[in-house]
């Protein structure tokens, strides 16, 4: 599994899915989430509708992750996941670690074969953005040694500011 640190919007990104920071209403936001939800249209939040009046009436966990087909975006799927907000006491890095590898099970079993990543948690919900790098990076190495026959072949970490982009790429060395 190989990883990239790619500075630049992620909604504009050509890979097989995308993963969105969203929030467990999955009912859109800002940040990530309202830029994914905008280019993507009004379907992706109809989608969103279906799974909360179907599988999941009381919102998607904090660590979990969902499918839905990305409609408009270049990318055919889109990945939720809640990451854990820290300005709620949400301080466990396992939290956010099963945000990446829930989200590489879920693109699995899709059948992606290149998923893009934001810097979950690392906005609104106030996380560093190191210790997010960090345990992202862990959680994927950790993820692909744990599924040695995974399809997924390329993640990227899409980093909408120069700033983060240089975090992340010093942590991954
Ligand atoms: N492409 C890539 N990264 C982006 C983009 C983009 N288009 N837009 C923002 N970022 P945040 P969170 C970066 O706040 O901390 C929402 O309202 C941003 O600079 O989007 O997990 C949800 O609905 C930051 O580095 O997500 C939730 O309520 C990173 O994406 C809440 O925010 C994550 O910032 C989730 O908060």
């Amino acid at each position: 599994m190989r990883i990239e640190i790619v500075e630049g919007d992620i909604t504009a990104r050509p890979v097989d899915a995308i993963v969105n920071a969203a929030n467990s209403s999955l009912l859109g936001g800002g940040g990530v989430d309202g830029a994914i939800h905008r280019v993507a249209g009004p379907r992706l939040l109809e989608a969103c509708r279906e799974l909360r009046a179907t599988v999941l009436p009381d919102g998607l966990p904090v660590g979990a992750a969902v499918g839905t087909p990305g409609f408009n975006l270049q990318a055919r799927w889109v990945i939720h996941t809640v990451g854990p907000n820290r300005h709620a006491g949400q301080t466990d890095p396992a939290l956010l670690a099963s945000c990446f590898s829930e989200s590489l099970r879920v693109a699995d079993s899709l059948g992606a074969r290149s998923l893009a990543f934001p810097a979950v948690s690392a906005g609104v919900y106030g996380w560093d953005a190191r210790e997010v790098a960090s345990v992202a990076f862990d959680a994927v190495r950790g993820y692909g040694a744990a599924a040695p026959d995974s399809g997924v072949e390329t993640v990227e970490f899409v980093l909408f500011s120069a700033e983060t982009a240089q975090i992340f790429r010093a942590v991954l060395g």
